[in-house]
């Protein structure tokens, strides 16, 4: 029995020298050890010895099971470790690596450009206002005194949804809203969509953007309207340009001009950008008419005011020098990512 005992051992060393897995180790343990392993069948079959032998053969069968234990343990952390590094070795992180560039957007040259207009207004201590681009035939029309023979309600100009409801053709319906919301002093910009029936081309989209601006208080005068207009102009487009309002018509307006900056690109002397005339057109203004100041409930004697609208593709095309308007809505990021 005893040579049994040392066979054993000899054995378990034999096969634990080969073992490399922890599965591979529990499977000597449970054949060694387990309920039928060898060792196990040998201890039971001690009842059999006389007292003394049992006693000698129980002391080294002991022996030989703590030292199988003892070696299953080492041999079971030894390779507990070995799988550990191993799985090290598969995800390691070399941080020294160089990382992977990200591809940061840019933003759209409308978002730019309309970014740059509202911050020279809130410099100048506007405040931004939002009107629907769903808009009511009385607010973008009528309450901006725009009579009912008007030829820009035509449906040929205008998309409506119903009789009275359409997509707004121009930002000036939020001066509407916002005279019959607010009381003077009222200093707003109004950023947004518009919308007319316009067949694309170079220069026509039927979805455009306006900013648009309206300004009421006691004492305001055309004067304020030239000082803000030319100085918003020189902060957009350089300390060095120059001005000029031309006499023009709008039903909101009275009297009504339209600006015209000195060319940026050519300083005036005429070039491609201004078609060689020297001044390029930006925006519409005019000192707002009474009408449109009653819709609000305002005293007419008391206040008076002045507003603006220009178009934003307009002035990144100019700013820019952007062809067509088109290149604006295809959002090829070959065209976009020029803008950074
Ligand atoms: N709403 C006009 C348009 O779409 C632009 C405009 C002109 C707005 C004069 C104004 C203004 O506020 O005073 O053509």
């Amino acid at each position: 029995m005893q040579e049994q005992l040392n066979r054993i051992l000899e054995e378990a060393k034999a096969q634990m020298a080969k073992a490399k897995t922890q599965a591979e180790t529990d499977e000597i343990r449970v054949k060694l050890l387990g309920k039928k392993g060898e060792l196990t069948q040998i201890l039971r079959g001690m009842g059999k010895l006389s007292p003394e032998e049992r006693k000698e053969t129980g002391q080294m069968a002991n022996k030989v099971r703590s030292q199988i234990e003892g070696m299953l343990n080492d041999k079971f952390e030894a390779v507990k470790q070995a799988a550990k590094e191993a799985q090290f070795k598969i995800e390691k992180v070399d941080v020294t690596e160089p990382g992977v560039a990200r591809n940061l957007g840019v933003k759209h040259p409308l978002t730019r450009t309309m970014e740059e207009i509202s911050q020279v207004f809130m410099n100048m201590g506007f405040s931004i206002v939002e009107g629907p681009e769903v808009e009511t035939v009385y607010n973008n029309f009528d309450a901006l005194n725009a009579g009912p023979n008007h030829p820009a309600r035509d449906m040929t100009d205008t998309f409506y949804i119903t009789e009275d409801v359409l997509l707004r053709t121009q930002t000036s319906p939020v001066q509407v809203r916002t005279l019959l919301k607010q009381d003077p002093p009222i200093k707003v910009i109004s950023p947004g969509r518009c919308f007319r029936c316009d067949t694309p081309d170079a220069t026509h989209s039927p979805m455009f953007h306006q900013v648009e601006g309206l300004v009421v208080d006691e004492g305001i005068t055309m004067a304020d309207l030239k000082g803000t207009l030319d100085s918003f102009a020189k902060q957009l487009f350089g300390p060095d340009t120059k001005t000029k309002f031309r006499p023009h018509h709008f039903p909101f307006t009275e009297p009504s001009a339209e600006v015209d900056v000195s060319c940026f690109k050519c300083g005036g002397k005429g070039c491609r950008v201004c078609k060689g005339s020297g001044w390029i057109e930006i925006l519409g203004c005019g000192m707002v008419h009474p009408n449109v100041l009653k819709v609000g409930g305002l005293d007419t004697e008391k206040y008076t005011g002045f507003a603006f609208g220009m178009g934003v593709e307009r002035v990144a095309m100019l700013k820019y020098g952007v062809d067509d308007i088109r290149l604006f809505y295809e959002n090829d990021m070959r065209f976009i990512e020029q803008f950074k």
